[in-house]
């Protein structure tokens, strides 16, 4: 070719991008940064993975997701701060990680033994209840889009944990959460709160003794390489709140919105039933590994636990709000006097 008609083709070019800028940032796709502080092959890690799969396919490529697990983006309540900043797209933070941004009721969830099973659960994350408490992020700049599970928790540490009294003086690393450090003062702990990604060096130096975890988490930090016991109480739920930086959700396209909603209820199904499954895959390989002594309460020496933890309800009764904890009563039948 002529370079004159090289030159006037490369000019041509030039003037169809400048006059047709919609057109190029159509075919850039939209990126969503989905930050997460557990491993891969967890609930919400793979829940993470499937979203990420489906909205790209739900939009034609449209979307692309990035998934930084494991901390290797933000901890914990760093990534709040990151979301609202717009240095990240869309979080799973746990319910208990809530309260610093000044919305207490999230809390509640982490009252020990306040869910009799996951239908109950269920009956408030995927009622009105849960609904309502999404809404109060919004003026934080934050959209609530889906309760996710993890499952419930169990305590371990280096000492054998079959009764209350087990705990004294132990230093138990905790979420961020008022109502879990009123957990563990009532059992005689002293609650260490410590970003997640950080609890298996600090348990491996001694800096913490023990931890609460559903066992997906405990198995796949390989904390059953530092924790001699644990002991099955699934005394707290532990969940997920998938959030969204309110100013980004809100100015996606209408179509491309809706896909995503898919792609999540999708991905909210996942977390939900690995939730389930996982906790017996996990506990069969913690129980290989043969470096932890699995204990299963009796029901007597469970009922010892609800007998030492259910005060907790009511001396935080004001800080998750009497209001709210009500509704949530209302919704699973649990009835808050002693038993
Ligand atoms: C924790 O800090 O223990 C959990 O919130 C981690 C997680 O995201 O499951």
């Amino acid at each position: 070719m002529p370079s004159l008609a090289r030159r006037l083709l490369a000019l041509l070019s030039l003037v169809t991008l400048a006059a047709f800028p919609a057109a190029v940032l159509a075919s850039t796709p939209i990126v969503i940064r989905f930050s997460h502080v557990v491993a891969v092959d967890t609930p919400k890690g793979q829940a993470a993975e499937l979203f990420k799969r489906r909205a790209a396919e739900l939009t034609g490529g449209r979307v692309r997701v990035d998934v930084f697990p494991n901390g290797t983006g933000y901890k914990d309540y760093e990534e709040i701060q990151a979301l609202q900043l717009g240095a990240v797209e869309l979080l799973a933070p746990s319910l208990s990680k809530f309260g610093p941004l000044g919305v207490k009721e999230f809390e509640a969830f982490d009252l020990p033994f306040l869910f009799e099973d996951e239908a109950a659960l269920h009956r408030v994350t995927e009622g009105p209840v849960g609904k309502a408490l999404l809404l109060k992020l919004e003026p934080k700049g934050i959209v609530g889009l889906a309760f996710w599970d993890a499952g419930f928790k169990s305590f371990s540490a280096n000492r054998p944990l079959r009764r209350p009294e087990d705990f004294k003086g132990l230093r138990m690393r905790i979420q961020a959460s008022g109502v879990i450090d009123a957990q563990m003062r009532a059992l005689g702990a002293l609650p260490q709160v410590l970003p997640f990604p950080d609890v298996y060096r600090a348990l491996e130096a001694g800096v913490v003794d023990g931890c609460e975890n559903p066992v997906s988490n405990f198995y796949t930090q390989g904390m059953h390489r530092v924790q001699r016991h644990l002991t099955l109480t699934h005394h707290g739920y532990l969940g997920y709140a998938v959030i969204a930086n309110r100013r980004f959700w809100e100015a996606l396209p209408a179509d491309v919105r809706r896909a995503l909603e898919q792609a999540l209820g999708e991905a909210t199904a996942l977390a939900n039933r690995l939730s389930r499954e996982k906790e017996a895959a996990d506990l069969e390989a913690v129980r290989r590994a043969g470096t932890t002594v699995v204990f299963l309460p009796s029901r007597e020496e469970r009922q010892r636990f609800v007998r030492a933890l259910l005060p907790v309800h009511r001396a935080m009764e004001d800080r998750v709000g009497r209001e709210f904890l009500r509704s949530i009563h209302a919704a699973t039948g649990f009835d808050p006097t002693p038993r």
